[in-house]
């Protein structure tokens, strides 16, 4: 009986780490060579948490990922800017959320020409902005790399991982980042290790 025990304990043990190994090598393979953007959608002005902002919660983080990546910086905006004051734009997005609305964007990058794309964005309504969808719908992801960011001021990334995936056809989409926008704009030193150390998680 003794023996059964300790070989049911062994199989045991090999299972729990074959499995601990697996989960930890499922991650994106970003090599060097790969071509990197960093795409991102974020707004100026008032903002609940953080009073007035000139530069974005989401477009903070960006920058960081950019500089760490040495990816391509692009901003995602909306021909129609969204309103400084901060209930104004929330009733927007509200409407825009509900209506499954597609606003126009300005601009736009060859998404095409990379390898992987870091997609940010701020969670509005427990969802991207639609003028993220926007931008999606415009671009062929067969073969992309999509690695979401998003600052939050509590929802975190609320699925929108999921809604990512159906939303790029083709793409791998890789696990998210989340980072509360109070982080991103008051504590950068603290953002920056949150961004490095999760960087080098999905880039094994
Ligand atoms: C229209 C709107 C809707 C929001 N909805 C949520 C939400 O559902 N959950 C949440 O945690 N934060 C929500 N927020 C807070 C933002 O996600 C947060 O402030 C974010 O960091 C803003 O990023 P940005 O400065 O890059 O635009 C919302 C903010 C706005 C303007």
């Amino acid at each position: 009986m003794k023996n059964v025990i300790s070989i049911l304990t062994m199989l045991c043990a090999c299972v729990f780490t074959s499995h601990a190994q697996g989960s930890k090598f499922q991650t994106t393979d970003m090599e060097e060579s790969k071509k990197v953007l960093v795409a991102f959608f974020s707004r100026t002005g008032e903002n609940y948490a953080v009073g007035n902002i000139s530069k974005g919660n989401t477009h903070i983080i960006a920058e960081m990922i950019a500089n760490e990546t040495k990816g391509k910086l692009f901003q995602i905006e909306t021909v129609k800017p969204y309103p400084d004051e901060y209930e104004a734009c929330v009733d927007i997005a509200k409407a825009e959320k509900e209506n499954d609305a597609r606003p126009e964007v300005k601009g736009d990058v060859k998404v095409e020409d990379y390898d992987v794309i870091f997609l940010g964005y701020p969670n509005w309504w427990g969802d991207m902005p639609m003028a993220v969808y926007t931008f999606i719908e415009k671009h062929d992801w067969n073969g992309k790399t999509v690695i979401p960011f998003c600052t939050h001021e509590g929802s975190g990334l609320s699925g929108t991982e999921r809604k990512l995936k159906d939303a790029s056809k083709g793409a791998t989409v890789s696990e998210g980042l989340a980072i509360k926008g109070t982080t991103a704009q008051n504590s950068q030193p603290q953002a920056l290790k949150t961004v490095q150390t999760w960087l080098k998680k999905v880039n094994k």
